[in-house]
């Protein structure tokens, strides 16, 4: 029943927007100021950036400036940034591009070891590949806090190092929990295993330089760093081979076809150098503002449970209220203006449950009583006061109309 009503939207008219409380920052962020005015003006302008006269070279010269902001921002090369349509886009490429070339390579090299709370965008192309191609996969477990279990992952690699990549995410999306990628890098590498790694949610929250981290491929997308939607890069390092996705005019290294979207690239490396640089200063203000949340949240409904580990995202607090549906909450809160997210998919009308929370060892039904609120660079203590003035009546009506379907 909630999901039908999910999809329905709740009684709050939908244009009510602009008096929300926005807690879903790690679904998608505000563009900032900056990035918005640059792809604006940008807009303006003409130019194929693989064009050779004129306007074509005005558009190859923002692109390549934007390549050096995003290159300097993650500290990495120009040469190494890839620009996709998405996240979406450079997970896919990186695991089934990976994977090909790995596999035209030995053949016996058809295992892919990747984590069980991995984003759809990961799970989904390895799943992919398993259904479509021969690979097999290795997800390996969490603990109950979503950090991966690092021995297993090292077991797997020394039972059959014949493995085409490891994936795994930088920092949860749901929980927020960090990986412990620097570990798994290492053992990887020991065994000529390429690791690709999901940084989406964490570019501009916590410390990232592709090249200290070593890694040989990781994803970012515009629209959680404050730049566009429908914008993303895959951070390859130079030497690494990929097999392409996208077959065309050959505009990314060979890698990547498809005319570049020159607005919205000119809008990231704006927001990728202001991701880069705010990030100690915005980190810090949203880990103060996240702890006084959790505190309130835990005070306002005290039979709550907070989720996720220590070393976690600044940004994303997440809870368990016993007894009430996650779906149920999310709409009762949306009718009272504020916005929050749970992590299950609506499948054929019936909702599930968030396959993190599962791997965390949650049972079904505390998963389904689960919700997250995440913070960005736009939120204030007034969105924290707004939630907690609320939450514990919308648990309390959540919780009563639980118990009436049940009837
Ligand atoms: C961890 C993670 N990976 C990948 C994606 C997909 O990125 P995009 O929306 O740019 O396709 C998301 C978006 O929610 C995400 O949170």
């Amino acid at each position: 029943m909630w999901c039908r009503k999910l999809r329905q939207g709740s009684r709050r008219a939908n244009l009510d927007v602009a008096m929300s409380t926005y807690l879903d920052h790690a679904a998608t962020t505000p563009m900032s100021d900056a990035a918005r005015k640059a792809m604006i003006d940008e807009l303006g302008n003409l130019g194929n950036a693989s064009s050779l006269h004129a306007s074509g070279r005005r558009a190859r010269k923002v692109v390549e400036e934007a390549r050096e902001a995003i290159a300097i921002a993650l500290d990495a090369t120009p040469g190494e940034i890839i620009l996709t349509g998405s996240g979406t886009e450079a997970n896919n490429l990186a695991i089934k591009g990976l994977y090909w070339k790995r596999v035209q390579e030995d053949p016996a090299n058809n295992r892919i070891i990747s984590s069980s709370i991995e984003h759809h965008a990961v799970m989904d192309p390895i799943q992919w590949l398993v259904d479509h191609e021969g690979a097999k996969v290795t997800w390996i477990s969490v603990n109950e806090r979503a950090q991966l279990n690092v021995d297993e992952l090292i077991a797997d690699i020394e039972r059959d190092p014949k493995v085409a990549l490891v994936s795994v995410m930088f920092a949860n999306n749901e929980v927020g929990t960090l990986q412990p990628l620097a570990r798994i890098i290492e053992v990887a590498h020991k065994h000529g295993i390429p690791v690709h790694t999901d940084a989406v949610q964490a570019f501009g929250k916590v410390p990232l330089s592709f090249k200290t981290l070593d890694i040989d491929a990781m994803t970012i997308s515009g629209h959680k760093i404050g730049g566009p939607l429908g914008i993303g890069v895959l951070i390859v390092k130079k030497d690494l081979k990929l097999t392409p996705v996208l077959h065309g005019g050959g505009q990314e290294r060979d890698i990547r076809s498809g005319t570049l979207d020159t607005p919205a690239i000119r809008a990231l490396g704006v927001a990728a150098s202001e991701a880069a640089q705010g990030m100690s200063e915005r980190a810090l203000r949203l880990h103060a503002l996240r702890k006084d949340l959790t505190e309130r949240v835990l005070s306002a409904v005290p039979e709550a449970r907070a989720n996720g580990d220590a070393a976690t995202l600044p940004g994303i607090a997440h809870f368990t209220f016993p007894g009430a549906e996650g779906d149920a909450l999310l709409l009762l809160l949306d009718a009272q203006g504020i916005e929050s997210s749970t992590g299950s998919a609506c499948s054929a009308g019936v909702p599930r449950p968030s396959h993190v929370l599962l791997a965390m060892g949650m049972s079904e039904v505390d998963a389904r009583a689960s919700l997250r609120f995440s913070l960005g660079f736009s939120s204030t203590s007034q969105d924290v006061d707004a939630l907690v003035s609320v939450i514990g009546g919308v648990v309390e009506r959540a919780r009563k109309a639980g118990q009436v379907s049940k009837r």
